[in-house]
């Protein structure tokens, strides 16, 4: 068990390509990494029926439980395991069963709104926005959706339609402004070797961390 040396969030719309970043910039770290998917942190919908959960704006920042998930940054930040929660995208609620994380060197929080809590942005020393075109996102949810979460094609525009991009609009691509840096066209080799080797640096560095944002006048900001 180890105190996280390094957290970082990757935020982007909807089929941005946020898991293959996540996955590919932290793919020589090890096991020394802990992918945190902001999707396991919608709020428990248990009270209401199957129907009802297919009729909430998923896109919303209400549909997440931020006070857990502050919670549990700030235990692994100290060093504690958490219980996760996991999400069923068929039932769209979480499932009866939590996975125990261990903090690792390296953390990754990972979702459309991962830059849109102000605590949980103070917890991050590393702020990525994933920015694809939006045809291209469309696209890659349609067939996700469609195909490997059996929904159908109607249903899938009208969500996105409804909810899917007036929230992306009005929220996700808002939140890049909290980004340190954007990756443009998802998983571009440029990018994710350069993060790729600061990661992996980070990651071995030890329980220091030697990253620093610096405020408008060049001074160091306390971001730990
Ligand atoms: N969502 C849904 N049904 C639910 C819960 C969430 O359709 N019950 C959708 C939301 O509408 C939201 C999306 O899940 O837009 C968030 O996941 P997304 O960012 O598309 O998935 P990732 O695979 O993490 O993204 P990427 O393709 O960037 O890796």
């Amino acid at each position: 068990m180890s105190i996280p040396s390094f957290v970082i969030g990757i935020a982007g719309g909807t089929g941005a390509g946020k898991t293959t970043v996540a996955r590919l910039v932290t793919e020589n770290v090890g096991e020394s990494v802990t992918r945190i998917p902001l999707d396991n942190y919608y709020e428990d919908l248990s009270h209401l029926d199957i129907e009802e959960r297919e009729e909430v704006n998923y896109d919303h920042p209400s549909a997440f439980e931020w006070e857990l998930l502050r919670e549990h940054l700030r235990e692994l930040l100290e060093g504690r395991a958490v219980d996760m929660p996991q999400y069923d995208f068929e039932l769209h609620n979480r499932k009866d069963e939590t996975v125990r994380v261990e903090p690792t060197d390296v953390i990754v929080l990972e979702g459309i709104l991962a830059l849109y809590d102000e605590a949980v942005n103070d917890m991050l020393d590393l702020r990525l926005y994933v920015e694809t075109d939006a045809d291209v996102r469309i696209l890659r949810r349609i067939q996700r959706d469609v195909i490997d979460r059996g929904r159908d094609l109607e249903g899938v525009i009208d969500q996105y339609l409804s909810t899917v991009k007036p929230m992306h609009e009005q929220f996700i691509e808002p939140s890049k402004k909290h980004a340190d840096l954007i990756i443009p066209e998802g998983a571009n080799s440029v990018a994710v070797e350069l993060l790729e080797e600061k990661i992996q640096a980070e990651a071995n560095g030890g329980e220091t961390r030697t990253w620093e944002r610096l405020d408008a006048e060049g001074d160091a900001k306390d971001v730990n």
